[in-house]
């Protein structure tokens, strides 16, 4: 299969650093690219069956499914014993200076050794020893870039990682081992990289499918590779030509992510593609409740439903846990509306 890269893409960033001076991102050479099947797994939101996918912090608990369903998908090419080396070719903070916390983009080289799938995550080993000496474990994080890669020759990779910083009991700032390593990693620096894992969120390769998308923060992770594979990227053998609707709850304005790539889509597929931003420390709904990815999911919720009866429509969950609860308590009325 041929794919291109049409998306010319700036990063927002108040710092940024590239190896090659690159946050512009523009590829448009026709290049091979082997198309796989893929596959689906249901889930349940509280009895209401619909084709789901639900990760959050702890990786999800997956189905057996069967070895036909997600033949070709490579998975652990790369053991923490013996990692892939790449390089970062660029880093870029993605939210603004007065947003609570920091996140960065960066991109890998991969020179295609790490051969991965929309919705998929790798593994990274910080540099380091841990407080018993023993080199640090590896943390896993979800690819944000489609298969193609940000430059569009599949030769890297993307991830969207939030600076852990925290308060202990003792009144201690302690800093998150991996991702601090990586906000602070500068282009040209080697990064261990494992993986990749993960057969349970691939985007449906149906191209009339409905994927509602609903990410909080970093969780926008994958939903970036999906999009990017829909609205960006040129292929001979599929073309998006259903609706992708993606809620993202951020805390403040300065912290939506991506923002300006969304948009671009919206501009160049306005029948389909639907993007709602839930901003928690700056909107309320009417109730002057705070605004949560749920509370702007309400909105819609008839609308939402009607989707979700769809046999075509796939609902995807990735961010923080505590979501979860939230949306099932949206879906489940309306579901009890029609004894289900
Ligand atoms: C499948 C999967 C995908 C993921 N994808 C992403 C992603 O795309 N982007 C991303 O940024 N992260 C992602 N994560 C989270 C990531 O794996 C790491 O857990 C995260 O970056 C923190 O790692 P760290 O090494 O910086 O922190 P660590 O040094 O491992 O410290 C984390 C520990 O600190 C403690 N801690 C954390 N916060 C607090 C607090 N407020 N108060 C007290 N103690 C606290 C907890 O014990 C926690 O286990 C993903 C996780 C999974 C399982
Ligand atoms: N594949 C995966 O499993 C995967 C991938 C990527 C990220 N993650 C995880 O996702 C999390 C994302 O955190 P982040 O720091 O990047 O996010 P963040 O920037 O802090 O944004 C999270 C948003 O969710 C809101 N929120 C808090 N509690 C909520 C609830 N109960 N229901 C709905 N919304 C709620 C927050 O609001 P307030 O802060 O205003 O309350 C904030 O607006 C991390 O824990 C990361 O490990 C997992």
């Amino acid at each position: 299969m041929a794919a291109a890269v049409s998306a010319a893409v700036s990063l927002p960033s108040s710092k940024s650093t590239s190896l090659h001076s690159r946050n512009s991102i523009l590829s448009p050479e026709r290049i091979n690219f082997n198309k796989v099947p893929l596959y689906y797994k249901s889930v349940s939101f509280s009895g209401v069956k619909i084709r789901a996918q639900v990760t959050t912090e702890a990786p999800a608990k997956a189905e057996k499914v069967s070895k036909k369903q997600v033949e070709g998908v490579v998975v652990n090419k790369f053991r923490p014993k013996d990692p892939y080396i790449g390089r970062c070719l660029l880093n870029t903070k993605i939210t603004g200076d007065d947003a609570p916390g920091e996140t960065w983009h960066m991109v890998f080289s991969t020179e295609g050794e790490v051969p991965y799938r929309e919705g998929q995550s790798i593994g990274v080993i910080p540099d380091g020893i841990d407080k018993n000496g023993k080199p640090h474990k590896l943390r896993l994080y979800s690819i944000a870039s489609s298969a193609l890669g940000d430059f569009g020759d599949s030769k890297t990779v993307s991830l969207c990682v939030k600076r852990l910083v925290y308060t202990n009991d003792q009144g201690e700032i302690v800093k998150g081992v991996c991702s601090n390593f990586l906000c602070d990693l500068k282009p040209g620096s080697e990064v261990k990289i494992t993986g990749p894992v993960g057969k349970e969120m691939l985007m449906p390769k149906d191209p009339n499918a409905t994927v509602i998308m609903l990410a909080t923060g970093t969780g926008i992770a994958p939903f970036r590779s999906f999009l990017w594979k829909m609205f960006f990227e040129k292929y001979d053998d599929y073309k998006f030509n259903g609706l992708a609707w993606l809620f993202l709850g951020v805390p403040t304005s300065s912290s939506l992510l991506y923002k300006e790539e969304f948009e671009k889509m919206k501009e160049k597929a306005p029948e389909n593609f639907r993007l709602d931003f839930a901003v928690s420390r700056e909107q309320t709904n009417a109730k002057g409740e705070k605004m949560y990815i749920q509370t702007r999911m309400a909105e819609y919720a008839e609308e939402l439903w009607e989707l979700l009866k769809k046999d075509n429509t796939y609902v995807y969950m990735c961010g923080l846990r505590g979501m979860e609860k939230g949306i099932d308590e949206i879906i489940v009325p309306l579901a009890a509306k029609e004894g289900n």
